[in-house]
């Protein structure tokens, strides 16, 4: 089977099915039976089940020239550069930094399996990396600035070339300055199907969604990186027009009672999106890593800075009526729900056909991880001030840079106790390695799921296990409110063959 990357640039070829198309489950039950499926399972329903051609148009990702005739490489060009564009309608267009000219950056689609080259141009006024966001690849090629490879200077250029080894939605953005270059635009998906076509039978209609925001003045200019000061820094800056898929706004037309199948990820700065769309719940069935092991519904859907989550959801109205995702306030400290009101994230535009919704069924099985003889690893997070008396963040006290890292032997599991002593809460991310969230007593929560960012709320304490297999190297980790990473919240671990 061929790869499946020409999906979102040829939408409109795939969006109308034959009228007695019965199913579109195509014998996935069959295998899933003989207990090899990974992934979902879905009771056929009747008639053409689909949503109306062109529905997500305004929602179209870029896709990039694939250099590689060989089906299992994608081997594209990426420049990073600034470009004008019109993001907001009320201001004049606006001056941001993007991937290939675009914001956000062109939608990788891949396998596992497959291998990804990247040959990348920094067109930038300033150095960067790319970061592979939740990809367990070389620590060599995770975009860590100068662990091992230096950054990419202004002019400069770089190969990234690795296997992806898992199913899951995934992002890239810098790692230089990441708070103004991700603020500025520098961000975009990745989407990693399963080879043994156990997703086959998920509900076509599927959206990548890339929930961010930016700040956007008056003239259409874009806002200082380091407004409101110490302030902003505390607080982490969040833009004032939010986007999806680099839009304000965007419509999607809909057939009532049809269930579609969303792959979010927050690329914001810092804002936490907590979503409810009007009279449907959210079924959560994926996240960082890929699926659940069982799904989760739930009326509000939370996505922290850096994460993912796979959901399918049903909207259902009479026809023309308008219903609309929306950003609900959510308190993550001070300043961060007070006086907010609800923001608008999607249309839904509703067309006059009803479809019937599908009722999947997971059968991924996630095993804990074994934490008998774990190592326990300590780590606070902690506010601090420097000698001007400018708050600087830090892990254990220590702002980054400043600090030793943390040892860790290839084949070895910890235990990390994160425990949050700030005001804010802060969304903690790990580079290279998914983790498990476990209890007091080391179980782990349930249902079990591959996380790489867990929320860590203000003077709350989070466990998690971690296994670290064998690619050693500089790991980072770090509170993924770009504002704090850079203020000092961050720190390396540093793994190594065992001695
Ligand atoms: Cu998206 Cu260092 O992370
Ligand atoms: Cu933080």
């Amino acid at each position: 089977m061929g790869r499946r990357r020409a999906r979102r640039s040829a939408p409109a070829s795939i969006a109308a099915p034959p009228a007695s198309a019965p199913c579109y489950a195509r014998g996935v039950v069959g295998r899933a039976s003989l207990g090899l499926g990974l992934g979902l399972l879905i009771a056929c329903g009747g008639a053409p089940n689909r949503e109306p051609e062109g529905w997500d148009d305004e929602l179209r990702l870029a896709s990039p020239i694939d250099r590689n005739p060989d089906p299992h490489v994608l081997e594209i060009d990426l420049v990073a550069r600034p470009e004008t564009l019109p993001i907001w309608s009320l201001t004049p267009p606006t001056p941001v930094y993007t991937y290939d000219g675009g914001l956000p950056g062109p939608l990788l689609e891949l396998s596992v399996g497959d291998r990804l080259i990247v040959h990348f141009r920094n067109e930038l006024p300033e150095p960067t990396t790319i970061h592979w966001h939740g990809l367990r690849i070389d620590a060599a090629m995770d975009g860590a600035p100068d662990h091992p490879h230096p950054p990419v200077p202004p002019g400069g250029t770089f190969d990234y070339d690795f296997v992806v080894p898992d199913a899951g939605l995934f992002w890239y953005h810098p790692h230089v300055r990441s708070a103004a270059q991700v603020g500025a635009g520098l961000y975009g998906p990745i989407l990693v199907r399963p080879a043994d076509g156990s997703e086959d039978a998920a509900p076509p209609d599927e959206l990548v969604l890339v929930l961010s925001d930016i700040h956007i003045l008056d003239d259409g200019s874009l806002g200082d990186p380091n407004s409101g000061g110490d302030f902003g820094t505390l607080f982490g800056r969040e833009g004032n027009v939010v986007l999806t898929n680099g839009r304000w706004l965007p419509t999607i037309r809909v057939r009532s009672g049809i269930t579609q199948r969303w792959r979010l990820v927050n690329a914001a700065r810092s804002r936490y999106f907590q979503l409810e769309l009007e009279g449907t719940s959210f079924r959560r069935i994926g996240g960082d890593g890929g699926l659940l092991p069982e799904a989760i519904d739930a009326s509000r859907l939370l996505l922290i800075p850096g994460q993912r989550a796979d959901v399918l959801v049903t909207p259902s109205d009479a026809a023309g009526s308008i219903q609309f995702l929306r950003w609900i306030p959510f308190d993550r400290g001070l300043g961060s729900a007070e006086l907010r009101a609800p923001e608008l994230v999607l249309r839904l535009e509703f067309v006059d056909e009803a479809g019937e919704p599908v009722a999947p069924t997971l059968t991924r099985t996630i095993a804990p991880i074994d934490v008998a003889g774990a190592t326990p690893v300590e780590l606070r997070l902690t506010e601090m001030k420097d000698a001007e008396g400018h708050p600087l963040l830090g892990i254990n006290g220590v702002p980054f840079g400043e600090g030793e890292p943390f040892p860790a032997t290839v084949g070895e599991t910890q235990v990390w106790t994160i425990d949050n002593q700030t005001d804010w809460s802060h969304p903690f991310h790990l580079h290279g390695f998914f983790f498990q969230e476990i209890d007091e007593d080391g179980a782990a929560v349930e249902p079990i799921a591959w996380l790489d960012s867990i929320d860590v709320p203000a003077h709350e304490l989070r466990r998690i296990a971690v296994h670290f297999d064998a690619r050693p190297g500089m790991w980072m980790f770090h509170c993924h409110i770009l504002d704090h990473a850079e203020a000092g919240m961050m720190a390396m671990v540093d793994l190594r063959e065992p001695p």
